[in-house]
């Protein structure tokens, strides 16, 4: 009885798996097992052998069975341990995405055009989207009367009835930096202003919302040589090309004196365009010199002081760079446009290390 006892127990205690568990309780206590045989054997003893054999195979068939369970409750905890040693992991961490996001080919364009004019040392201005008549359009030479407010199909903010002030309006352009940097730097200036302007329309070239870079440059000797110069360096950077031709055309803006609108030399071929060969010819920007009503709208003595400004459409050169058909599509947020648009969330444009590459 020792013996089997001794057997049996040092085998659970080796036993390294389920299956091992299993095959010794089948050895031992199973139909054909070693102690379920000596049990049958009882039946052909002694009433005397019965007497001690019998209670004694119980204990050792009980004390068998709890080790096995022991055994294996054993085991079924190591693994549960080794389970979650090997599964662990830190529920503290942020998610990690499948994908990283994508720059927006507008905040693209605008890091791009920022380089170039820092390059030519302009800083950056901001004005706000929502603004008083006064600094969208009566500043900027545009009286009330000027069909030039009916043009920009303007938002106008709401009243409450009987509130008579002149209203505020949804800015239609990024022209009212120029009036507010003057007010709060006065000359000499150089900056640029890119931001959202408004206007109520909507078709395949035009969004409610689009972007607008101004750029205004006031010293004692600036003139149209000098907004000519800088135009053809931006757009020769920007396009990453090494020669563009530029048309000047004379154009009217209440705000300069003389204006002009400037085109690009293109080329249309198979649906895209080639900047700087070519016979067509693409508007990209208003521009001219500051008018002397504006300088001294905002504080600025005509006298002394006179410069350029222009006002170029982001949206715009975004389309003409990147290929991008529909303008629409930049504000629909729809993921496989981003992905297929977007910009790697790293690569920052700079001049020496690539604006676009
Ligand atoms: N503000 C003009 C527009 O939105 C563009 C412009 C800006 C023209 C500066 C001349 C000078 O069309």
């Amino acid at each position: 009885m020792d013996d089997l006892r001794q057997k049996y127990l040092s085998a659970i205690a080796n036993a390294a798996d389920e299956a091992a568990i299993e095959e010794v309780r089948v050895n031992a206590l199973g139909k054909k097992g070693e102690i379920s045989l000596r049990m049958r054997e009882l039946g052909g003893m002694s009433a005397e052998e019965r007497m001690t054999a019998g209670p004694a195979l119980n204990a050792l068939k009980d004390e068998i069975n709890s080790a096995l369970a022991a055994r294996k409750a054993g085991l079924a905890d190591a693994a549960l341990d080794a389970r979650l040693r090997g599964e662990w992991l830190d529920v503290t961490l942020p998610g990690r995405n499948r994908r990283q996001g994508t720059i927006h080919p507008i905040s693209q364009v605008t890091e791009e055009v920022t380089a170039i004019f820092a390059d030519m040392g302009f800083a950056v201005a901001e004005g706000p989207q929502i603004d008083s008549d006064w600094y969208n359009f009566d500043a900027l030479n545009i009286p009330g009367h000027h069909p030039a407010r009916a043009e920009m199909d303007t938002f106008y903010m709401h009243r409450a009835p009987g509130d008579n002030r002149p209203p505020h309006v949804l800015r239609t352009h990024t022209s009212p930096v120029q009036i507010r940097t003057m007010e709060a730097q006065g000359a000499p200036i150089r900056i640029i202003a890119p931001g959202r302007v408004y206007r109520a329309d909507y078709d395949q070239t035009h969004t409610p919302m689009f972007h607008q870079v101004e750029g205004l440059a006031i010293d004692k000797d600036i003139s149209m040589a000098n907004l000519k110069w800088c135009l053809e360096e931006f757009v020769k950077a920007y396009f990453e090309v090494d020669n563009v031709d530029l048309r000047f055309r004379a154009s009217h803006f209440p705000f300069t004196e003389p204006s002009a609108e400037v085109d690009i030399r293109c080329s249309w071929e198979d649906g895209t365009l080639k900047v700087g060969e070519g016979d067509s010819w693409l508007e990209i920007l208003g521009s001219g010199m500051v008018h002397p009503k504006v300088l001294q709208n905002a504080g600025v003595d005509p006298t002394q002081w006179q410069g350029f400004a222009f006002g170029m459409g982001i949206d715009r050169i975004a389309m003409l760079k990147y290929g991008i058909p529909d303008l629409r599509a930049f504000f629909d947020s729809d993921l496989r446009w981003l992905r297929h648009y977007g910009f790697a969330s790293l690569d920052v444009p700079t001049l020496h290390g690539g604006l676009s590459r």
